[in-house]
Formats: structure tokens, sequence, C-alpha cells
């Protein structure tokens, strides 16, 4: 059977991602931040999922005021990088796996979850970013992603409970589907920052700090966190988080922490990164 047992959280700033394709990683202003995910990096090589469902949102590449659902699933065979102004990045393109994520659709629509089903779509930085980090540059990514998609770009975005209940239903579904597959689920966005208005540039690392500690200590705590309070306390784009908590519901209840980096400033963003498995 299929099994989620493991889920990787990570900030997803293209900053980071132009800094691994104009290898810029070992210069000073980068170096401390890819020295922390390099056990990370040593943790995926070892265990080999065989497929990541990376939950992420769009930067209006693919979608846009014309169209925004608030969770869609790419169920495509195949996914092409975004072109967000400077062309497409130089990152492999992204093979699916249709079978499980139209199983997926199904499962979590019959359990009352209405995604929007995409046949075609780029993925943009929030999805290609998590994976340079976890892999650097490669060929060909060494796993098979499903796209799932959140509307964290236009109010209203969905609650961070909503975005739990929908990780338990993945959790669920994943566990239903008949093949022998590992599952690592990606929580991508974030950590604090704000990249428009008066406060453009804040950071609380309090904030962030305790939301670490919190994944495994009282997720329901965190899937409480009002969109108020995210705007307050992590700015106006720390509402990426709530993507972090659909990772969350989908694993085990008892998880247990296997290794986090914090690394203030990555461009705009405190870049954090949390590894939890099953325990
Ligand atoms: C930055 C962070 C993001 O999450 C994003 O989507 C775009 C830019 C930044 O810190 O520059
Ligand atoms: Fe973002």
């Amino acid at each position: 059977m299929a099994k989620i047992s493991s889920a990787v959280f990570t900030s997803h700033v293209p900053a980071i991602g132009a800094a691994v394709d104009h290898h810029k990683t070992k210069e000073p202003y980068w170096a401390p931040l890819f020295e922390g995910y390099e056990p990370a990096k040593a943790w995926i090589k070892k265990r080999r999922p065989d497929v990541a469902i990376i939950v992420y949102n769009d930067h209006a590449s693919a979608f846009s005021l014309e169209l925004i659902p608030t969770f869609a699933i790419g169920v495509s065979d195949h996914f092409e990088p975004a072109d967000e102004g400077y062309g497409p990045r130089k990152v492999p393109a992204v093979e699916g796996h249709p079978e499980l994520a139209w199983h997926l659709c199904e499962s979590l629509i019959l359990d009352e979850f209405d995604m929007t089903i995409v046949n075609e779509m780029p993925v943009d930085h929030g999805l290609t970013v998590p994976l340079s980090i976890m892999f650097g540059e490669r060929e060909n990514w060494p796993l098979k992603v499903i796209p799932l998609c959140v509307n964290v770009i236009q109010y209203p975005p969905p609650t961070g409970n909503r975005c739990y209940a929908l990780g338990k239903a993945i959790r669920k579904a994943v566990s239903a589907f008949g093949q022998d597959l590992d599952v690592v689920i990606f929580g991508t966005g974030g950590m604090s920052h704000q990249l428009q208005g008066e406060r453009a540039g804040l950071i609380n690392e309090a904030f962030d700090k305790k939301f670490l500690d919190d994944l495994t200590r009282d997720p329901d705590a965190l899937a409480a966190i009002s969109h108020e309070k995210y705007i307050r306390e992590s700015g106006s784009e720390g509402i990426e988080m709530v993507m972090w908590l659909i990772a969350r519901g989908a694993l085990a209840e008892e998880a247990v922490e296997i290794y986090r980096s914090y690394h203030v400033p990555a461009s705009n963003t405190a870049a954090g990164l949390i590894i939890l498995e099953d325990r």
C-alpha cells in the first residue's frame, strides 16, 4: 500500500532558486543557508521517496485574477517550469503521477473537499525552489511530483483549520491507494515575510520558531491561527504557512522532528526548513 510517512516543510524564496541556478551557493551571503540544507539533502537522498505531493502556491504564473482555485491538483504526467518574467528556470520539468493524482481527486472530492482538477499548468518557484533545495542541480528530479496548489494570493485564502483537515483527508486517500509507494509531502512557503506596503521587510523570529516547535508539539494550535494573526505576526506573505498545515495534517499525529534549519535573511524572508517523520 502507499503511505505518507514523512514531510518536508520549507520556504520557497525565488532568490534561493536563482542562487542554485547561478552557482552562488558558496558565496558569503548564501553559504550559511545552504550549509543548513545539507543534512536535509542527505536525509532525502538516503530515504529515496517514490512520490512527492508538493503543496505550494502559484504566484500568478499558471493562474491569474481571472481564475482563482482555492485548492487545485495537477493530474498530468508532465509540468513545465513557468516563465516568471526572466524565462523559465533551467531546471528539469516535473514528472507527475496521474494514477495517484486521480485517486486523490476521487477520494478528496467524495470526502467533500472540492478540488479543482488541473490537466495542464506550468509550475513556478513555489514548487521548483523546494525541489532545488532538497535535490540541488539535477538533470532529472529523482521522484514523481503531484502539484497541490493553494490560493494564498487573493483574499480570502482557506483557513489553517481547513488546510489541516485537507491534510488528514490526503493521508486517508494515500493509504487507500493499492500500489506500494513511499510518499513524502512538502508544505512550502513562509516563513514570516512581507514583500509590500509599510511593513515590507517584516520578519518575526519568535513567531517562526514557535511555529516550528508547535508542528510537533501542538499542531491544533497552529490550525487555529486566524488570518488576522498571520498578517499581524508574520507579515502579509506569512499566510503562505497555512500550506504547511496541509502537510502536517497528512502525517500521523505523533510525528517526530528529524531536522530543522532557520536562517535570516534569505532575500526578504526568514527561511525555515523542517523535516518530520511518523513515529
Ligand atoms: C520572496 C519570497 C516569496 O515567498 C516569494 O514568493 C517571492 C519573493 C522574497 O523573499 O524575495
Ligand atoms: Fe511566495
